[in-house]
């Protein structure tokens, strides 16, 4: 079955390679030539682990292509894959506007029957306008059917996750478009995954909600975290025995400097301002927006409360993408708190092993270094804002050799405050 996805980011890649892997004939489509280029010559444009090399194997064996030109990848295709962007607009309303260009493009070119599935994050009803845009942009006699079918690929481990899924959601009325979508992932039905099969407005549900729930578990164990400071208590304990409970479950439960990355900021601040258009207030996701933002203030609060001023300090931050094992710096609490920091005066040494590049070109005036001991010369405080396999091995005895003053912040708590503490470092860490 030749296997359409229009879209080149994280998700239309991992969807696209993965899927040629897996033996079906893919043409990815992308209107930036400058990343088409980039992909025919068989490199990754962005850093996730395996891509590259999935990429390489794929182009070798011609189950994978890459062009500009959406026309013939539609025409030739039965299935399309919608993996646009889908970015927060203003006020937390979702910009539709790539996912409209595309129903427009490919209205122009349905001859037969095609499934068209969305795999970007959409609001709620989404599929349902755009079956009206592409009526009313294809011929009278376009047969098509729309398929709700969320990616749930978390950035680092995407690969592993669209071959392992704990789940597939499908959201469609059309049985036809059903057994196709099922043919497709035909290799992972035979690992016996769970399919959730639904309506359209139900699916696009399923995917806000899943996201909103991870980033509420996160905010409560910030939450827990500061009331663990306040009482004296270790949140890391408080975290396991929680995660021990199965209802509770023991994902998600990792206090830190808040939540980041392209998706959760984004989502939740969609499923508040989607339950306002509705009537509905939810006022769950309205608050976990505001814990999030409040962490990332706790971050530097505590920061100034140790150093009595953050005013010419020098401040080494150690991780800056919003997760390890990515090089995305989008809502990354770390870039948030480097403004703040660098907004009180403070001088900034930072290093990433994968995001350097990416968060330069955010925040300029950060001194930027190609190893973290380098960056830890003459510092004021370290701070440990990406949990990087990277900064566990650390060798910490020489990060105390470099710095001015030996003081820790372990926002990941990644360390051990005894072990820092025979270092010689003061150490502060998160709920513990
Ligand atoms: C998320 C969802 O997990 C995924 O299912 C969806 O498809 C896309 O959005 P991703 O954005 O890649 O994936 O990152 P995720 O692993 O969810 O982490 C998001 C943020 O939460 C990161 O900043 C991470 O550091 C933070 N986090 C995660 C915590 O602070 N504590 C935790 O316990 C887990």
């Amino acid at each position: 079955m030749r296997i359409c996805v229009i879209g080149t980011g994280c998700v239309g890649l991992v969807v696209g390679s993965c899927l040629a892997d897996g033996g079906h004939d893919v043409i990815c489509v992308d209107k930036d030539k400058t990343r088409i280029d980039v992909l025919q010559s068989g490199r990754a444009p962005i850093h996730e682990p395996g891509l590259a090399d999935m990429i390489t194997r794929n182009l070798a064996s011609n189950r994978l292509q890459f062009t500009t030109a959406l026309p013939d990848a539609v025409a030739s295709s039965s299935i399309i894959f919608l993996a646009v962007g889908t970015p927060e607009g203003d006020g937390g309303v979702t910009d539709l506007s790539q996912i409209m260009t595309a129903a427009r493009d490919i209205a122009a070119c349905v001859d037969g029957y095609k499934v068209i599935a969305i795999r970007s994050t959409v609001p709620i009803g989404t599929a349902k306008a755009l079956t009206h845009t592409i009526r009313q942009f294809a011929p009278a006699d376009a047969s098509f059917d729309i398929v709700s079918n969320p990616e749930f690929l978390s950035a680092g481990s995407a690969i592993d996750n669209f071959r392992n899924p704990q789940r597939l959601v499908i959201g469609t009325s059309s049985p036809r478009a059903l057994a196709m979508i099922q043919e497709v992932y035909r290799p992972l039905d035979l690992l016996d995954r769970p399919m959730v099969i639904t309506t359209n407005e139900t699916a696009e549900t399923i995917k806000y909600t899943a996201n909103t729930m991870l980033a509420l578990k996160i905010s409560f164990m910030n939450e827990t975290a500061n009331l663990c400071e306040a009482v004296g208590a270790d949140v890391r304990d408080v975290a396991l025995a929680l995660g021990l409970d199965r209802r509770l479950g023991a994902g998600f439960l990792q206090p830190g400097p808040g939540f980041g990355g392209s998706c959760l900021p984004k989502d939740v601040a969609s499923l508040s301002q989607q339950a306002l258009e509705h009537g509905c207030r939810f006022q769950l996701a309205e608050t976990v927006i505001e814990v999030n933002s409040r962490q990332r203030r706790v971050v530097v609060d505590k920061t100034r409360k140790a150093l009595g001023t953050l005013a010419d300090k020098t401040i080494t931050l150690l991780g800056l993408s919003f997760k390890p094992d990515t090089n995305d710096v989008r809502q990354s609490p770390a870039m948030h708190i480097a403004k703040a920091l660098l907004s009180e005066g403070a001088s900034i040494n930072a290093y990433d092993p994968a995001a350097n590049v990416e968060a330069r070109k955010v925040i300029p005036e950060m001194h930027y270094f190609d190893d973290p001991y380098s960056a830890c010369d003459g510092s004021d405080m370290v701070m440990v804002l990406t949990e990087w396999r990277q900064l566990r091995d650390l060798d910490l005895a020489e990060v105390k050799r470099r710095v001015r003053c030996p003081n820790m912040y372990d926002a990941r708590n990644i360390f051990s405050r005894q072990r820092m503490q025979e270092l010689g470092f003061s150490y502060l860490g998160t709920g513990c």
